[in-house]
């Protein structure tokens, strides 16, 4: 198919309930587009778990990662949910690419777009700038996160581990604790999960908590143990020092002090409240080894399980109108 004949809308898709060509955030994603991402995601759960792990759904088709910051869980599990779907996947690795000799992201794009990819996936230091390259592009983009402002498969994932764990989201307490201003994850669990009716509570000190964060429907605190007070999931989020121009804490070791979940922190919430975190985890910066490892609390391994059924739902929904119009096309 030339990329000029690509459908522009998402017929198919939109019959599942969701009416979009890319996925660059949750913001703007309704309660039932997010649902039916989450409903299809349970079915690749059980498809992962089982012997069969690999389908022919998008065999023929190419997906190519090209990520220009670091990724161990993001990466990897989108390789693998492409290869179990049956699809091309390439992993463009930005130190060896022409990036390095002063390509632009746009040139860069416009390159990949030439060979025909059927979906990019995206990761880049730049807030908003998945969003420009996917104006460039004929086929579907992943944000696989861009800056500060969206990772919308960890939102995913994690409404999908909770999902599994709790029935649902609708009441839930959620507190996501510690770098709220540079967090990515925390934007988008924050549209995420007020979107499926859950109350939310960020917690971090002054100089990592934007003030614009309460329009977004979060209730903030500088108080650890009062933002934990009675909640159902606490989920911790990492200092992250690569977005940092300045000293935004005194030292890891007071901020451990005062926002690192430990034994007695966690005491303020539910007796059975759940532990999330998206990784990379900083062991004594924002929580303990004690919490992270309990494996009657802990999501955290949960979490990147989940991870690869949400990519595969994702490159499910994202390609059916690509596979169906295939298919009609051999058909006539
Ligand atoms: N949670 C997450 O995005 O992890 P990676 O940076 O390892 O992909």
């Amino acid at each position: 198919m030339s990329p000029a004949s690509r459908p522009s809308s998402s017929s198919v898709s939109s019959s599942l309930g969701y009416r979009h060509r890319h996925l660059l955030g949750i913001e703007g994603l309704s309660a039932d587009e997010i649902g039916a991402l989450l409903d299809l995601s349970e079915s690749y759960v059980a498809q992962s778990r089982g012997d069969s792990k690999k389908t022919a759904l998008m065999r023929g088709l190419t997906v190519i990662n090209l990520f220009f910051e670091t990724s161990t869980r993001t990466r990897t599990s989108f390789e693998l949910a492409g290869k179990r779907q049956g699809a091309d996947v390439i992993n463009m690795s930005v130190a060896w690419s022409s990036i390095k000799k002063g390509e632009t992201l746009i040139d860069t794009a416009m390159t990949l777009n030439a060979m025909h990819p059927d979906v990019l996936i995206v990761r880049h230091p730049e807030s908003g700038a998945v969003k420009l390259l996917s104006e460039k592009v004929n086929c579907a983009v992943i944000n696989a996160g861009d800056g500060s402002h969206e990772h919308p498969t960890q939102a995913l994932l994690d409404a999908l581990t909770i999902r599994r764990r709790r029935g649902g989201l609708k009441g839930l307490a959620v507190a996501i604790c510690g770098d709220i201003l540079h967090s990515r994850v925390a934007r988008s669990n924050i549209h995420l999960l007020t979107a499926l009716g859950a109350e939310v509570r960020v917690v971090a000190p002054p100089t990592l908590l934007p003030a614009a964060i309460e329009g977004l429907g979060a209730t903030p605190f500088f108080n650890m143990r009062e933002a934990l007070e009675g909640c159902d999931i606490v989920m911790m989020l990492r200092l992250q020092t690569e977005r940092m121009h300045g000293s935004y804490v005194p030292s890891t070791r007071e901020y451990f002090h005062f926002y690192g979940l430990d034994r007695e922190k966690l005491a303020a919430a539910k007796p059975d409240a759940l532990i999330m975190h998206p990784g990379p985890m900083n062991r004594g910066v924002e929580i303990d080894s004690e919490v992270a490892d309990d494996i009657d609390r802990s999501l955290i391994r949960a979490q990147v399980e989940m991870g690869v059924a949400v990519r595969m739902a994702c490159l499910d929904m994202l390609t059916r109108d690509l596979r169906h119009n295939d298919t009609q096309a051999g058909a006539s």
